[in-house]
Order: structure tokens, then sequence, then C-alpha cells
């Protein structure tokens, strides 16, 4: 059905899961005959891979929908498919129903396989189609045309249980449901045997992978497994939620010897009475005591994480808790996040919803002494040796690469003679807030 030459592009938005699928949608096109532009203007295929977990995401994917109206009145050949988290909301896909028609496909997280029966399907009819019905069988993937040659995003739990009731996730993605490990280690092993060296664990929650498979495994089970493999160099894994976090996994992260030392634990709050109303099960004492053991056993960890400020009914204590909590702990990185209301959840529904202005002052108030603490982090990085997977050329600047620490931290350096892919030793000799800079040894 795809005439010759045709192209596509696909615009990706939101997290890893949602970067995956792409690679996923992209190895589906590629073997219909499509080959990938970097040209919206000028695609045949225009594909975008939507994010609802926070307002703004929303909305700047309605804003780009509707810039496409012109450029499909001018261009009827054109195809437009919408798909993502945004298309397993009934309200969202109304709203692609009604008010942008020119929307040819759509589909959601769990139907990626459909993909060439909806285009087939379109083109014959000639006509829209919306189908987001669940048949994926998550232990017989398609392949994935992957962005980088030397680490891979590996899914290994879809969905989440947790229901914090601020996210809008549990609705999107469905629940939770392990990949059988020797899906995953067969997926691992073709990537090793094609050159890959890092791979990234992907789930909502990945710590409590395997419960659900029978027999029973668990996620500890899973990386110890995988450190088994020979060729691959490193595993990665995100996120892992503090109140599935044991001590066998602290275990196995010290003594997997390819498993990084990094771990990106999202904290959302320092206040347990936010912490509750947040539905996250675990209190600010609990987190504390589960990073005091992270270092402990490995103390060279770095821990990145995730904070909301503004969820309601956040008081000026409640927040003051949260800063303080920051300073305590040290963070390598973190991600803030202004709350934003996502219809569905129970937090939608609670009363005391704070000002815009003083989420945003919160907001300001937080960065700088993440910033600080950041720059803090990086300094005692300098003149040590590190070890760098190289994973690129530094954007905009050929004679500069890019890797990153086993900690995760992001390093430029000189190219010399040194190739994407390897493993090479950098003194550090620079530094600001989210990066380092290096040279050879
Ligand atoms: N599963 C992961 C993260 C998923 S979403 C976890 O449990 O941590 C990534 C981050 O987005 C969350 O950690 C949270 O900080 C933020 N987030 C989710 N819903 C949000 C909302 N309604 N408003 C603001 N930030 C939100
Ligand atoms: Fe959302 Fe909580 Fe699940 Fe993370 S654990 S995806 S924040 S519901
Ligand atoms: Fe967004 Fe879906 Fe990820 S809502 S953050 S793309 S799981």
């Amino acid at each position: 059905m795809t005439k010759e030459n045709s192209t596509y592009i696909i615009k990706t938005y939101g997290c890893q899961m949602n970067e995956h699928d792409s690679e996923r949608i992209s190895y589906i096109l590629e073997s219909l005959g499509y080959t990938q532009t970097e040209d919206l203007m000028s695609a045949d295929l225009i594909i975008y891979n939507t994010c609802i977990i926070r307002e703004n995401a929303e909305l700047k994917i309605y804003g780009h929908l509707g810039s496409m109206k012109s450029l499909k009145e001018k261009k009827p050949e054109l195809i437009i498919a919408v798909c993502g988290c945004m298309m397993e909301i009934e309200e969202a896909r109304e709203v692609i129903r009604k008010t942008y028609r020119h929307v040819d496909i759509v589909f959601g997280t769990k139907n990626i396989s459909s993909l060439p029966y909806l285009i087939t399907q379109h083109l014959m009819a000639n006509e829209r189609v919306i189908d987001t019905e669940a048949v994926d069988d998550i232990d017989n993937l398609q392949k994935a045309v992957r962005k980088s040659d030397v680490s891979a995003y590996i899914n290994i739990i879809y969905g989440c249980d947790n229901f914090c009731s601020y996210c809008i996730v549990p609705y999107t993605r469905g629940r939770e449901s392990s990949r059988s490990a020797q899906s995953i280690l067969e997926e691992v092993r073709g990537l090793v045997s094609q050159g890959f060296k890092e791979i990234t664990l992907l789930g909502q929650n990945v710590n409590s992978y395997g419960k659900d498979l029978h027999p029973c495994s668990s996620f500890s089970k899973l990386l110890m497994e995988l450190d088994r493999l020979e060729g691959l160099e490193r595993v990665r894994f995100m996120t892992s939620h503090p109140k599935d976090f044991s001590d066998e996994l602290i275990e196995a992260i010290r003594q997997g010897e390819k498993v990084c030392e990094h771990i990106h634990l999202p904290l959302q709050s320092g206040s347990t009475r936010i912490l509750k109303e947040m539905n996250r099960k675990y209190t600010a004492e609990e987190y504390s005591q589960i990073i005091e053991k992270l270092r402990e056993s490995i103390p060279n960890i770095a821990i990145t994480t995730d904070i909301i400020v503004g969820f309601p009914g956040e008081s000026d204590e409640d927040f003051e808790q949260t800063i303080e909590m920051v300073e305590k702990i040290g963070f390598d990185q973190a991600f803030l996040f202004k709350y934003s209301k996502r219809t569905g959840t129970r937090a939608a529904t609670m009363e005391e919803q704070i000002p815009e202005e003083v989420k945003s002052q919160r907001f300001q108030r937080i960065l700088d002494r993440i910033n600080d603490i950041c720059y803090e982090k990086n300094q005692h990085y300098l003149d040590s040796i590190q070890e760098v997977l190289v994973e690129g050329y530094s954007k905009g600047n050929k004679d500069m690469l890019t890797g990153r620490t086993r900690t995760n931290k992001i390093v430029h350096f000189p190219k010399g003679s040194v190739q994407v892919g390897e493993l090479v030793s950098l003194k550090i000799t620079g530094f600001n807030s989210f990066a380092l800079e290096g040279e050879m040894i």
C-alpha cells in the first residue's frame, strides 16, 4: 500500500517509554518501506507520540496538531497519526474527533503492532481510523530502530498500579505487567551481539518487576542475570519507587559489576503529610533511610530525583520540609515540576489547590537551591579519573565527544582518536551544575 519513497517523521513527547515506543514504531514503518526524514513539511506520514503527564505537555501537542491543519489542506495525501498516552484518555480522543478532523489515524500505547493494519484501513476506506484496543503481546514485541548504537532501552514492566493521587499514568498505561525474563534476556543478547554496550531497563516502577509472573520473580534476580551476560558493559534502570526498595536490591546494585552506581528515586515531597496525600506509601524518614543504606553500601552512588511543588494543600511548612530534605540528601540532579491538575485523578478534586503564583515562587526557590547543590556535587569530580562510555558527538561541535560516567554524569571531551562506543578513562577538568568536562589520560 505504501507508495515508493514514502517518508515518515515521528514527533515524540514525554518520557523514555514513549521514546522507546517511537523506536518500535520506526521499525514497523521501515518494514513497510517508509524511510525516516527530518523534514516535517515534506513527510508523507507524520506521527505524534503524545504525553499527558502535565497540562503543558497536552497543550503543546494541541498547538502542534492545530498548525498541521493548513499543511493537510495543501497536501491531502499526507497521513497524520496521533498515538501515545494522550490517546488512551477518552476525553482527549474526543477532542481529536471533534476539533482536529485532519488527524487520520489514532492509536494507543498497547496496539502499536496494529499500525500496518490501521494505515491500510485508512488508505482503503479513505477515512479516519480510531483504534486503541490493547492487542500488543509484551513477550513478543516487534524490534526497534534505535536512536543510539551504543545504549538501548529495554522494556521490562508495563503500566503502574500505584495510583499516586496526582498521576495520570495508571490510566494511560494500565495495570502492571512484567515481561518474561526469557524475552528480556533474548533481546539483550541480540543487542550485545550487535555491539550495544549499555542497556537501560524501563518501567514506571522497575523494582516491582516480577511480582506478577508465575513463578514470581524479582527485579534483583533480573539484575543479577543480566550482570552475567558477556559483552554487556553497563546496566541502568528507571524508575524505582521508594516503597518497593528492598535491601536485596541494594545488594544487587552493590554486587553487580555492570549495574551502574546511579539511582533515580523520585522523592516528590519532603513532607510526610503531603506524601500521604499523594498516596506515595512512604514517609520522608523512610526515604532518608533508603538513601543512608544505599550510601553505606555504595559510597559513590549518584542519586537523582523528581519533585513536585504546589501539590494541593502544600503549606509553607510542607514546602520548607522539601527544601530541607533536598539540602540534607544532596541530590546529584533533581527534576522539578509544578503540580498540574489532571482530570480523573484524585488530587484534581482536592479542595486546596495552590495558586499558580505560589507554585512559581516555590519552583524558583527550590530550583536555585538544587542548582547550587548539583554544582557542589559535580565539583567533587574535579581531577578524578572516570570511566566514560562514549555515546556520540557533542551537539554542534564535531571535535567534541560526549559520554556518561557510571554515575550518569554527562562528560564532554576533545575527540582525539576515540570512537563512539568505546569505554575510556578520562580526567575531569571542568564542570557546571549539569555536566562535566574531561580529557584523555
Ligand atoms: N513512575 C515514575 C515517574 C512517572 S512521571 C515515578 O513513580 O516516579 C515522572 C514525574 O512526573 C513524576 O515522578 C512526578 O514528579 C511528575 N508528575 C507526575 N504527575 C504530575 C502532575 N500531575 N503534576 C506535576 N508533576 C507530575
Ligand atoms: Fe505515576 Fe506514581 Fe505510577 Fe509513578 S508510581 S507512574 S508517579 S502513579
Ligand atoms: Fe507522559 Fe506517558 Fe511517559 S503520560 S511521562 S509519556 S508514561
